[in-house]
């Protein structure tokens, strides 16, 4: 199989790209650092899930990633630029970011919060931030009647709906997601699967996933990064991956999910 680029065609550049990237927190005694020597590469249109042991970094490389966090050392670029420069206006048009528990402002209609992003910007007459609303209410699969209905009336299906919508109110190319099904039902949680394969494919969007679901990690990814020893220790298809001998990745995908994964896949399970 070769996977040379045509020397005509200019090579696209990726979408996330981290280099040698330290993250330390101070402690009371000192210091603890959470990355050393992270390396990882995102390209346009690929859906890369991050998975690790508690307190391996996840979040915390997330983080990095919308320039939440100062790196020690190494380089962390979004898009070109970066990702420290994330934070400034405007970057919800750059990265989009679902949240695990929704976070939607309880205070705030459906429409409302959908349109906060938007509205934050100042730089559009309000009906026509309505009308985009209104139609990012309608990519995401809900019904118009939902617009004004407060939070609590909502499902945690409806929930992730809203605050994926809100995510892509300014269109952006990348859409970061911290555990997208966690804490749906197994009905809604395929519904919400289906919804980001179908927007990945109709919006070429790129999206980052940090996952604990074996089924939604073997429904969504193109590629799977295990974090862990502070780094990538490796990265690639999540057949691939799960063969990796570390006892992470051991623990993880071959433990009784991870069988349950290879009925999935119909692939025999492992003697363990
Ligand atoms: N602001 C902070 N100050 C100090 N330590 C921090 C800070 N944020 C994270 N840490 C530490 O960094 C480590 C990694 O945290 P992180 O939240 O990224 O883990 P995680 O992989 O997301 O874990 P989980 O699966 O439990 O969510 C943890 O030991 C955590 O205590
Ligand atoms: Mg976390």
């Amino acid at each position: 199989m070769s996977r040379e680029t045509p020397v005509s065609l200019p090579v696209a550049a990726p979408v996330v790209e981290i280099e040698k990237l330290a993250s330390v927190f101070p402690t009371a005694g000192g210091e603890y650092v959470v990355h050393q020597d992270l390396d990882l590469r995102i390209e346009v249109g690929e859906m890369v899930s991050i998975v690790g042991g508690s307190g391996s970094g996840k979040t915390v490389l997330l983080r990095q990633i919308l320039g939440l966090e100062q790196p020690r050392a190494g380089r962390v670029t979004v898009l070109g630029q970066p990702a420290v420069h994330l934070s400034d206006a405007g970057a919800a048009s750059r990265v989009g970011m679902l949240f695990q528990h929704g976070a939607l402002f309880s205070a705030f209609s459906v429409l409302d919060n959908i349109a906060f992003p938007l509205r934050e910007l100042r730089t559009l007459p309000d009906a026509l931030v309505r009308d985009v609303a209104m139609l990012k209410l309608q990519m995401v699969g809900l019904d118009p009647v939902h617009a004004v209905k407060m939070p609590s009336d909502l499902s945690g299906g409806m929930i992730k709906r809203v605050a994926l919508a809100r995510a892509l109110i300014m269109d952006p190319p990348l859409l970061m997601l911290d555990e997208p099904t966690a804490g749906l039902d197994p009905y809604s949680s395929d519904g919400f699967c289906d919804l980001l394969r179908s927007l990945h494919q109709e919006l070429g969007l790129t999206m980052v996933m940090v996952t604990h679901d074996l089924d939604t990690l073997f429904e969504l990814s193109t590629r799977v990064a295990v974090l862990a020893e502070k780094r990538v220790i490796v990265s690639g298809p999540p057949r691939e991956v799960m063969d990796f001998p570390h006892p992470f990745i051991h623990d993880f995908f071959l433990g009784p999910r991870g069988q349950r994964a290879r009925v999935l896949l119909q692939e025999p399970p492992r003697a363990v």
